[in-house]
Order: structure tokens, then sequence, then C-alpha cells
């Protein structure tokens, strides 16, 4: 099930941001003209009001401030500080954004690339922390398509230790969305987010209208890196 209206549903829960200046800037994204320089700005400022939604559920403690008038209450981030992981290449142009609204997480990064063949995806690089138990985790990558590389980097940070994790992405198909209510039971707190949800995948995987290859429209074609 998927929710426009943000509102939790079930365990996993999916919300598209319904906002004109999301929706606007999604639409310039998209826009096959926006060159590569525009297109880092773009998803950069998306980012972080996606971010904004993303981190409703960030936790924090209660804590009393003096004002210089009086005392009153208000809070601090929890600890342990929250981990945000960039999947690979194309979650690194959106990491800046994230850290925007999160500046004191902490950032680990997981390289992972999926098989144009079979979609299935691998992991190549884990610079993670050790030990996630008890932290929040932001997974950053903008396009779920079949959902295959999300799932695989959620299994891992479930592996290690972390008990609530935000995925973000830009665009998601439905078939991603589904793989992911699929993979995780009630057991898990998982949630999706994303700017837009579009109809469908074609045939090589890719989501369509989509916005094409985001690691290439962020950086360039470089090879077949993701
Ligand atoms: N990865 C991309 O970069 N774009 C898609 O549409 C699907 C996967």
């Amino acid at each position: 099930m998927i929710d426009r209206a943000a509102v939790r549903f079930g365990v996993v829960r999916s919300l598209v941001i319904d906002h004109p200046l999301v929706t606007q800037k999604l639409t310039a994204l998209r826009d096959k003209h926006t060159d590569n320089t525009t297109f880092r700005l773009l998803a950069d400022e998306l980012v972080t009001l996606l971010a904004y939604e993303a981190t409703r559920g960030i936790r924090v403690n209660e804590i009393t401030v003096e004002t210089p008038l009086e005392s009153t209450k208000g809070v601090k981030l929890a600890s342990p500080t929250p981990v945000i992981v960039p999947i690979l290449r194309a979650g690194l142009g959106m990491l800046d954004g994230m850290l925007r609204v999160l500046p004191t997480a902490e950032v680990g990064f997981l390289g992972m690339v999926r098989d144009e063949q079979t979609l299935i995806a691998s992991t190549y690089a884990d610079r993670l922390p050790d030990n996630l138990k008890g932290r929040q985790v932001f997974v950053l990558d903008p396009m779920l398509a079949t959902g295959g590389t999300l799932v695989a980097a959620m299994e891992l940070l479930f592996e290690r230790g972390a008990d609530d994790i935000v995925a973000i992405a830009l665009i998601a198909a439905p078939e991603g969305i589904a793989r992911v209510e699929q993979a995780f039971g009630k057991d898990v707190n998982v949630t999706v987010v994303t700017a837009g949800l579009d109809a469908g995948l074609n045939d090589r995987g890719y989501i369509v209208p989509g916005l094409g290859d985001a690691g290439d429209r962020l950086f360039g074609a470089v090879g077949n890196a993701n």
C-alpha cells in the first residue's frame, strides 16, 4: 500500500511527499535538458525537503533550556546519533542535502551495484559502523526501482543491529515499494520517503517516466557505474 497523505499504516510505511516545491524540483530533475550541474543542485535541494519529512520520527530527549527570560522545555537529539548511509554511487548526490538537516549524524557508505542483466544487487564496498545497535539509519538511494538494492542494503543494516530504517528515494516504482513491503515483517521499522511514485519499470529495470540513470545525471556517464 502506498500512502500519499503521509499517514502511518502497517509496518512498512511509504510516504509520497505531496508538496508543490517538491514536485517542481522533481519535474526539473526529470527534464532531459537539465544539465549535470543543475541536476546536482536540484537533487540537493529536493533531498533537504524530503529529509524534513523523513526525520519526523527522529528520536529526541526532553531537556530544559534557559532563555534570557526564564526556563522552558525543549528537546535535543537522542544518543546514539543517527547514521546516514548513501548507497554509492548515486546516493552520494543526496548526502549533502541530508547532512544539512542532520549535521551531527555519522555517515557510513555502502557500495552496491546491480547486474544490468539479472537486476540482482551485490555489495562491493562496506564502510559502515560494525555495530548499529539501537541506531536510526537513513539510507539514501535516488531510484527505488526493483527494490533489490534497497532490500539488500536494509537486510545488511538490520543484521548489524539497526532498529529503525528510513529510506529516501527521489523516485520510487510501485514494484520497488512492494518488494520492500514483502521483505520485512512486522518486527522492524521501515519507512520509505519519496518525491514521486511513478508508473512502473521498463524491461531494463528503469523507472518510467523516471529521470533516466540517476548516477549519470548527477556525475556524468562513467563506464557502467551506478
Ligand atoms: N537506477 C537509475 O539510475 N534509474 C532508474 O530508473 C532505475 C535504477
